[in-house]
């Protein structure tokens, strides 16, 4: 039936990078500034449905079930434009999404977001994209989303245009049991967008220092991955962390995401690590903690990160799978539909 072929439901996980990206080379397709590299996030997903509907005279876009408009739903909209370029239709949508997670506190929900609307809406449009060619387009929804497209570690090559910034699996997620302890110390959306960030990354005096140094971490982080040293690992990551928050706290205007708690768990972070247990924190654009450590710490880690004053609570998440989609039969999955 004509109907059941437009419609599709997309399944992605956020991503915690551990090289980040900040700043773009092209601000309108997204090509970053540099190379990242990140870890898909178990357990916590973005589940999108995406409905071509004939009835329909502009896209609808629901987010938790209420009606979004505005920049959320230009920037939704403008993906799909592009697939429907692609598949040669002028079909609007109906876009219903839900998080498990909370949303714009630098948990990568824009991430899974876009990750998820494109697995979806492609499906939905019936174009049977490689993964390369789905982590370009999800790219150009919002950088970080082309990590979200490939499962497991996952790095985004820069490339220098469309054709070559896409995202790859560097290793799968049975590679390493490493877990995120996500320390959620504010639930509030951010102040400032990373999209408006990387537009003023470029007035930091750091960035470019940032920039010429990144190609050393990425090889450094790509071994301690490999070799699965965490020690190396954590080194690297705590590094880079700090390089693109110094980058922020520098640029023009200043940005400073963090919270008091965030340096509460910082710093708790570094004191258990003193003691003898591998542990290391990285942070993105927004308040909270991710505490990276081998999964047989998880819940000495978590019970720590609880006891400090500020911290909500944690989330406790390991190496999560690629993206993927599944053709609506009819209407009621999306109601029956988990992950
Ligand atoms: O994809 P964006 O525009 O939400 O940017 C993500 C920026 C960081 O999360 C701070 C770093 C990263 O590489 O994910």
């Amino acid at each position: 039936m004509v109907e059941n072929m437009y419609s599709a439901t997309g399944f992605s996980h956020p991503n915690i990078a551990l090289i980040k990206y900040w700043g773009n080379r092209d601000a309108k397709l997204r090509i970053p500034s540099n190379g990242s590299i990140s870890m898909n996030l178990d357990g916590l997903y973005t589940r999108t449905q995406v409905w071509f509907d004939p009835q329909l005279d502009h896209d609808k876009l629901f987010l938790e079930g209420h009606q979004v408009a505005g920049t959320a739903q230009k920037r939704v909209s403008a993906l799909l434009d592009r697939v429907r370029n692609m598949a040669g239709f002028a079909l609007y949508a109906r876009i219903q999404s839900h998080n498990n997670f909370p949303t714009g506190t630098g948990i990568a929900s824009s991430a899974s977001a876009f990750a998820a609307l494109t697995v979806a809406a492609c499906c939905a449009a019936g174009l049977e994209l490689s993964q390369r060619d789905l982590s370009r387009l999800a790219r150009t929804g919002s950088g970080s989303a082309c990590r979200s497209i490939p499962g497991g570690f996952v790095e985004w090559q820069a490339g220098d245009d469309d054709k070559s910034s896409y995202a790859f699996t560097i290793a799968p997620t049975s590679h390493w049991e490493l877990v995120d302890c996500i320390a959620v110390v504010s639930q509030d959306p951010k102040h400032t967008s990373s999209e408006d960030g990387h537009v003023l990354a470029e007035s930091s005096p750091l960035q470019t220092t940032r920039i010429s140094d990144t190609p050393g971490r990425l090889e450094k982080c790509r071994q301690a991955i490999k070799k699965r040293d965490f020690d190396a690992l954590a080194e690297v990551v705590e590094l880079d962390s700090n390089l693109m928050h110094a980058v922020i706290m520098t640029s023009n205007p200043p940005l400073l995401y963090w919270q008091p708690a965030t340096l509460a768990v910082i710093q708790t972070v570094k004191e258990i690590r003193t003691q003898g247990t591998a542990v290391c924190y990285t942070i993105d654009a927004g308040p909270n903690v991710h505490v990276i450590c081998p999964k047989e710490d998880t819940d000495y880690i978590s019970a720590q990160l609880n006891q400090i004053p500020g911290v909500q609570k944690v989330l406790t998440t390991h190496p999560g799978g690629p993206a993927r989609c599944i053709i609506d039969e009819d209407e009621s999955i999306t109601s029956k539909s988990s992950i």
